[in-house]
């Protein structure tokens, strides 16, 4: 697939070498393309930097990887984006957008595009390598489009992960960044450190 990373930081850098790694293009989303954060992700395989409206406009899903509250601008640069799948990254932490509760609920009312909640979860030490020896960590998606979710769901396995569990519609979104604040309330305020991670257990 022809994958555009928009935001080519932490978790962009991470998705965009595991992908590229996969044998999918991927396609840089940069302000300024002499000079980026992730400017050694050209390195990889099959991967070229552009103006961000460039690779989205080039694109067939949209990585978002941002601040969330830049959503609302960023729907406008993509401009028409139907038929695209955009998958939101983000969690609003800190910041969110000015008139929506998450970038997600930005990009399904303001772009055309199919819409996902993905990758926002886990830390991206773990997008980078989800594999824990004896067991694989699972990713976790929201949205109400079923066909964005199958790319998704494919992309997750991509990058390693063992399976990719469907939190619901879009109405369940929230509460996947609240299991994202989860992760980081584990990891971070109360000390177990970032090489921790989520993981369904049956029996
Ligand atoms: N860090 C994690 O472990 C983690 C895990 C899950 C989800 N998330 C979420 O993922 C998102 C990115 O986190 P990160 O840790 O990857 O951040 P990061 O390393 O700081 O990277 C942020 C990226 O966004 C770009 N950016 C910032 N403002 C922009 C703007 N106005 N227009 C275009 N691009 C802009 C930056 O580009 P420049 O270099 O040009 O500034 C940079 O490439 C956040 O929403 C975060 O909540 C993070």
């Amino acid at each position: 697939m022809k994958i555009a990373i928009i935001g080519t930081g932490n978790v962009g850098g991470a998705l965009a070498t595991a992908w590229a790694k996969a044998g999918h293009q991927i396609l840089l989303g940069v302000r300024d393309t002499q000079h980026f954060k992730g400017a050694e992700l050209l390195q990889n395989p099959g991967t070229s930097v552009h103006s961000i409206a460039e690779a989205a406009q080039l694109a067939e899903v949209i990585l978002v990887a941002t601040p969330p509250q830049i959503a609302e601008n960023m729907s406008l640069v993509f401009g028409d984006a139907t038929g695209k799948i955009i998958i939101d990254s983000t969690n609003s932490v800190r910041a969110k957008p000015e008139n929506y509760p998450t970038a997600f609920h930005a990009f399904e009312a303001l772009t055309h595009a199919e819409v996902v909640k993905c990758f926002n979860s886990t830390g991206f030490e773990n997008m980078t390598n989800p594999d824990y020896g004896h067991t694989r960590l699972d990713m976790f998606m929201a949205g109400n489009s079923l066909g964005a979710k199958q790319v998704a769901a494919k992309l997750a396995s991509d990058a390693g992960f063992e399976n990719c569990y469907d939190f619901g519609g879009s109405d369940k979104v929230e509460l996947l960044e609240k299991f994202a604040l989860s992760w980081i309330n584990l990891a971070i305020m109360q000390g177990h450190g970032r090489d921790i991670g989520f993981k369904v257990v049956r029996r």
